[in-house]
């Protein structure tokens, strides 16, 4: 009898190839690009054995008893896995597979890209060659800051945090500062300096955020934060929204206690059109696009794929989250 799975939304087609030629599953797909609706989540796990959710589907306890007892794997098509409540998911002697490693490329590629845009102000550029501000080249116009000679922090040296740093020297970084819960061996390869997050914070020109979410990190970056940070430093966060205290960065942008933030994830998200950060110029947000490569969306379908196959069938998951 083919065990039942539900997916809960259009995944790139690799994912979907490997778990029909598997010939162990029936497959119930959430056909489409927007996320599915609470009720049709509850629904659409009801019996099943196997799930594969994203990022953006709340795994709780409601959605656990919806399943019923025969759930047996969560696959999540995503690293980050704040979003699974991995206690209950415990409890209930659930597996989980994520997706790390294959997306630390693009992930790390993408910060640097909103790093340089960010603290060159590309975006501010772009618009005003279209609104007609563009009068005259002007020595003092859209000045920005730049990382030659620079001091980097980075909060949470991972895997992401580690090829952001790898991309980051070869533009004549000077000093590389980390800081986390504990020092890290490989951090030598990029010549980083374990340090205090307020030294981090007073030395810094650029800090990335790069940790994961968790009720350690969760609104870490707040008023006491940026009022350490130099008026002249840009900050980046590509992890997660809720690490970021929102109201205290709008504020730091906004006085001029910072210069200037990018942001590749946001509370909520999609952040609402009329949120008081998209008026600032100094700000530059993305939705949320890291791993966005076609790429690295198809390597991560097919991982995903293969987690919850594992999961299925009571063999190795090719990266399963040990919890
Ligand atoms: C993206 O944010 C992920 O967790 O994969
Ligand atoms: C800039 O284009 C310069 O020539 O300085």
């Amino acid at each position: 009898k083919l065990m039942k799975v539900f997916v809960t939304r259009r995944i790139p087609q690799e994912g979907m190839k490997i778990l029909s030629a598997a010939g162990v599953c029936e497959v119930s797909l959430w056909d489409s690009e927007e996320p599915v609706p609470r009720t049709e989540l509850l629904k659409g796990v009801q019996g099943a054995q196997g799930l594969l959710c994203l990022l953006s589907d709340k795994i709780d306890t409601e959605v656990l008893d919806a399943a019923g007892p025969n759930l047996k794997v969560i696959s999540t098509l995503s690293v980050g896995f704040d979003h699974l409540d991995l206690d209950e998911i415990k409890k209930r002697g659930i597996r989980v597979g994520y997706t790390p490693d294959v997306l630390t490329d693009a992930t790390a590629e993408l910060t640097v890209a909103l790093l340089l845009s960010t603290a060159r102000r590309l975006p501010e550029g772009v618009e005003e060659v279209k609104n007609g501000g563009w009068s005259s080249w002007k020595p003092l116009w859209l000045c920005g800051y730049g990382l030659s000679g620079s001091t980097v922090g980075i909060i949470g040296l991972g895997r992401i945090g580690m090829a952001i740093a790898k991309r980051l020297m070869p533009f004549g970084v000077k000093r590389l500062l980390y800081s986390g819960r504990t020092a890290k061996a490989y951090a030598a390869e990029v010549n980083g300096e374990f340090v205090p997050l307020d030294t981090l914070l007073s030395e810094s020109d650029f800090i990335i955020v790069s940790c994961s979410l968790t009720p350690e990190t969760q609104g870490l970056c707040d008023k006491a934060f940026f009022s350490k940070m130099k008026n002249t430093a840009v900050f980046v966060n590509s992890s997660r929204g809720a690490v970021v205290n929102q109201e205290d960065l709008y504020q730091a942008l906004k006085n001029g206690q910072i210069a200037a933030a990018g942001l590749d994830v946001t509370t909520p998200e999609p952040l609402p059109t009329n949120h008081p950060l998209l008026t600032l110029k100094n700000c530059v947000v993305l939705p949320h696009i890291g791993s966005a490569t076609y790429s690295t969306r198809g390597i991560m379908s097919d991982l995903a794929a293969r987690n919850l196959l594992g999961g299925l069938q009571g063999t190795d998951m090719p990266s399963e989250l040990k919890f």
